[in-house]
């Protein structure tokens, strides 16, 4: 069984990064990447004619090819995903449009109040198209008040993280 874990954000300080880190590290031989070490311009149809799918595309989908499972932390900006991750997936669905083919999925969002529902559910009805077996999803809410010095504070949401873990390496 090969993992990778990876938020969709390009945030240095991400919180969903810290968030899908501290599961990650639940799990035995689970790779963490940044999607920023793949950095890509913004997609045109344009470009991707003249110039081509950007090796940093074909190496991140050779990356993803590796793992049978992965992990995705998705922040939510404006009810949606971050135009950021949005433009790795354009580029990466020119490239292999089932890059997350029988893949089990475990959604993520970290979020500093109350938000994060609307870019959950998003998630579950988009990455099927791209072939994912969405395992189950969690939105960690109020994530600077739960997650102090490394640590998931709040038992209730540790408890149910290392459930959705477990869930994953057993699925
Ligand atoms: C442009 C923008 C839009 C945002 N929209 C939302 C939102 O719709 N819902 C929400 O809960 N938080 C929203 N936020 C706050 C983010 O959840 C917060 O910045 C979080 O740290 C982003 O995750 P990241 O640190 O992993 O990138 C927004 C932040 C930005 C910069």
């Amino acid at each position: 069984m090969t993992t990778i874990a990876f938020s969709a954000s390009n945030n240095r300080q991400s919180i969903n990064h810290q968030l899908v880190s501290y599961v990650a590290g639940m799990i035995e031989g689970a790779e963490i990447i940044r999607l920023t070490d793949y950095q890509v311009p913004i997609y045109s149809i344009d470009l991707d004619q003249e110039q081509g799918i950007p090796q940093a595309t074909q190496d991140l989908d050779a990356k993803l090819q590796t793992a049978d499972k992965v992990i995705i932390a998705v922040p939510e900006y404006n009810g949606n995903m971050s135009g950021f991750f949005k433009n790795q997936i354009d580029w990466i669905s020119r490239q292999n449009r089932e890059f997350l083919q029988d893949k089990d999925v475990l959604l993520l969002t970290a979020v500093p109040a109350q938000g994060g529902d609307t870019v959950m559910n998003i998630m579950k009805h988009t990455l099927p198209f791209f072939g994912a077996k969405i395992v189950d999803g969690l939105v960690v809410k109020n994530f600077h008040q739960v997650f102090q010095d490394g640590e998931i504070v709040d038992n209730e949401v540790k408890t149910q993280l290392i459930e959705l873990a477990k869930q994953l390496v057993e699925v």
